[in-house]
């Protein structure tokens, strides 16, 4: 496994996180970038969030792999390679490697490390024949990507996106992330990605502020990171998650609202809050099969098939380097 966990780089990890978190903090809107969410203890909570009844992204992807699984397989063919970014605990592509025809290798790709590991080990012990190498890495930063793509395989190179990961990207920053992504690969090389679908507020606002508070959980525990590696003494009671739909912008933000007027030191830095202040810590863009469809091919990708559920609430597309 490619991992980035010397000493020296732990400490680079680290003042990587510092920057960001004084840099988002220090803006007129407070940020926090969504990535700095899934630390170890943030990839366990987004686990039980998949799991949610209201969170209806991760089995209705599912499902759609499920119904068309073979048109898949036979889309990308023999001999592939599938490279994973954002690869979390690696469950979803498990039935696809399972499926296809003699695949050559799989690389999974992800900022979180411990479960990263986990996975890579549970994946060989499942399929000894595959060949699996783990990158630990931001997949955004081109340096991520060395030794990912290397010679030419006799198949397909296929990048897996599912999860609607590529949705935390505002548009422009999408459309470039995939542009990237093309430039790893060649001619008749895919994509196969997963986006959730624009409908009803009322069915994305109950996904991402569910009954059993987890996701509050989830957010909440960015801050909780800040105190954990950078010293900060955020109070954890003091702030509120807050999701919402944005419907001109076709997105859910993700906020924390500070309860009251009040100061949070981090790492040698103050920062002050009015009450109701929040930090925006995400966004999820939410698409139509022809918005997604145009940034695909703005990304230089040609649409192959898009598939999608009845209820028309998620979507996975396959596109190709033509
Ligand atoms: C929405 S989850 C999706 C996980 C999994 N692919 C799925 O579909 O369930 C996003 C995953 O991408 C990882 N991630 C987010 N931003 C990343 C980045 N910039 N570079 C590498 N991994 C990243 C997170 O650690 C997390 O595992």
């Amino acid at each position: 496994m490619n991992m980035a966990l010397s000493p020296a780089n732990e400490i680079n990890e680290t003042e990587f996180f510092r920057r960001d978190v004084i840099a988002g903090l220090s803006k007129k809107q407070k940020t926090l970038p969504c990535k700095y969410l899934y630390d170890e203890e943030g990839s366990r909570i987004f686990e039980q969030i998949c799991e949610l009844t209201d969170y209806y992204l991760t089995r209705t992807e599912a499902g759609i792999f499920h119904d068309h699984l073979p048109h898949m397989v036979q889309l990308i063919g023999p001999d592939s390679v599938i490279i994973e970014p954002g690869a979390g605990n690696c469950e979803k592509v498990e039935p696809l490697l399972e499926a296809l025809e003699e695949p050559r290798a799989y690389i999974p790709m992800d900022i979180s490390p411990e479960i990263l590991l986990a996975a890579r080990t549970r994946i060989r012990s499942q399929l000894p024949d595959l060949e699996v190498d783990a990158h630990v890495g931001d997949f955004t930063a081109p340096e991520a990507w060395q030794g990912v793509v290397t010679e030419k395989v006799a198949g397909r190179r296929v990048i897996f996106f599912p999860g609607s990961t590529i949705g935390n990207f505002d548009p422009d920053a999408a459309r470039q992330l995939l542009a990237g992504f093309a430039a790893h690969l060649a001619a008749g090389d895919g994509i196969l990605i997963g986006t959730d679908l624009v409908k009803d507020s009322v069915v994305l606002e109950r996904a991402y502020n569910d009954s059993k508070h987890v996701t509050e959980n989830f957010n909440k525990n960015l801050l909780a990171r800040v105190n954990r590696e950078l010293g900060g003494d955020f109070d954890l009671d003091a702030f509120a998650h807050r999701s919402f739909y944005h419907a001109l912008r076709q997105r859910v933000e993700m906020h924390l609202v500070s309860l009251k007027a009040q100061q949070v030191h981090i790492a040698g830095e103050r920062f002050e809050f009015t009450e109701g202040e929040t930090i925006h810590t995400e966004n999820s863009h939410k698409y139509t099969l022809e918005g997604f469809a145009e940034m695909l091919g703005g990304a230089g990708f040609t649409l192959v098939r898009q598939w999608s559920d009845r209820g028309g609430l998620y979507a996975i597309h396959y596109a190709e380097i033509r």
